[in-house]
Parts: C-alpha cells; structure tokens; sequence
C-alpha cells in the first residue's frame, strides 16, 4: 500500500486539489484509493457529502491498515509538522510570496529523508518572476501544470476532472493526462 500526503503549510496551493483528483486517476487505472482529509476545513469530506467521488473519504487515520492499494491524506494549512509517510506531494503556486513558505517546508522534508514531488500549479504566464520560479523548479524535477479553468469548473459542482459530466470541457484530456503523469511518478518512486 502506497500513502501519499499533499502537504505545504502555506494555504491554497492546491493540496485538496491534487489529493481528490489523483485519487480520482488511481480509479480510473483501475487502483482502489482511499483519501483522508485532515484538514478542519474538510474540503475531501466536502466532495464526498456531495456524492459523486469514485473512492471513500474518511477524517481520521483508520486504526486498521485500509485494504486498498493507495492512501491519499489532504493536509490543513500551517501544518508544519513533516508527513509521517515517506512519499510527499508538495503543490505550489509560484508566486513570490508563496515560494517562500515551500522552501521553508521542502527543507523540513528533505532533512526527514522524505522522497519529494513538487507540482508548481497555476503559475501565470505573462508574469517574468513566475515563469522563472516555474522553470528553476521544473529543472529539479518538479511537475508543472499549468493554470485552467477545468479545475473551478470541476470543483464548483464538488466532482473530479475524471468525472464523466467534464468529458467535454476545454483542454479536459491534456488535464486528465497530466493528472495521470504525475500518478504514474508517484507509483514510480519507492516508499510508502
Ligand atoms: N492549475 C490550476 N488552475 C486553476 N486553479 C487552480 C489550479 N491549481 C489550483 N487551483 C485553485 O486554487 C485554489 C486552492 O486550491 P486547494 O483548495 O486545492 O488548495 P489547498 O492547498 O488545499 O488549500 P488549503 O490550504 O486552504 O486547504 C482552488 O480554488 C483551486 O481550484
Ligand atoms: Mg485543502
């Protein structure tokens, strides 16, 4: 069993985002996931009241392992505490302000021996200083996916870009594949 935790303590990177909608890709590969949110706004247990996510959503560590094939735990922001699982996702937007508080973290997680994906996500492409942070990150290795509106469409009806009410909304396969990619580099890396 793989866990993944979407963490960085800075608020609205997109941790939520990329827990429900890589859950919703591990689905689709035919992997049984389980997401939990620990996140006091609960915006994982928002989606799973709303009834349409493919896999459960729980707001507790079960006491028992879960018997699915992959964990996705939603981390709140200003959790500063490193992930107890040794994979972590780290979404960031790129923005000055909100590097910041990445690095600080990033830093944190290294020192931990973690095993670290950054995605950089909704980045502007007309502002120098984004597009720089963007490409520095990139060529360490980070995902980049880049700003859309699928993903309020999606979340403004609590439904993943997976879902079949999407199919025909703009760019929606580009998203999906993306969404893929980045799962398959999580099921590539060692550790759980
Ligand atoms: N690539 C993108 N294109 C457009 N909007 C995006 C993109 N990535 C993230 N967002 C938007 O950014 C907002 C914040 O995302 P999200 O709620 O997932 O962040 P979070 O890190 O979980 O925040 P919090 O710390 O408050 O829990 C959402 O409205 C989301 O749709
Ligand atoms: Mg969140």
């Amino acid at each position: 069993m793989k866990v993944v935790s979407s963490w960085n303590p800075k608020g609205g990177q997109g941790k939520s985002l990329f827990t429900i909608n890589l859950a919703a890709a591990a689905t689709q590969l035919g992997l049984k996931a389980l997401v939990i949110c620990q996140d006091q706004q609960g915006t994982a247990m928002l989606y799973h009241k709303a009834g349409n996510l493919p896999f459960d959503v729980i707001n507790e560590i079960p006491k028992e392992r879960p018997d699915v094939d992959i964990v996705f735990i939603d981390h709140q922001a200003s959790d500063w505490e490193v992930p107890k699982s040794k994979f972590i996702l780290m979404p960031l937007k790129p923005a000055r302000d909100q590097y910041a508080t990445y690095i600080d973290a990033y830093k944190r997680a290294e020192a931990s021996g973690k095993t670290i994906l950054t995605v950089v996500t909704d980045g502007s492409a007309h502002r120098a200083d984004e597009k720089a942070t963007t490409e520095a990150l990139q060529k360490k290795g980070a995902y980049v996916v880049p700003s859309s509106g699928v993903f309020s469409r999606a979340a403004g009806q609590y439904r993943t870009i997976f879902d079949e009410q999407l199919n025909k909304a703009y760019k929606i396969g580009q998203r999906r594949a993306e969404m893929q990619q980045i799962l398959a580099r999580i099921l590539m890396k060692e550790g759980e």
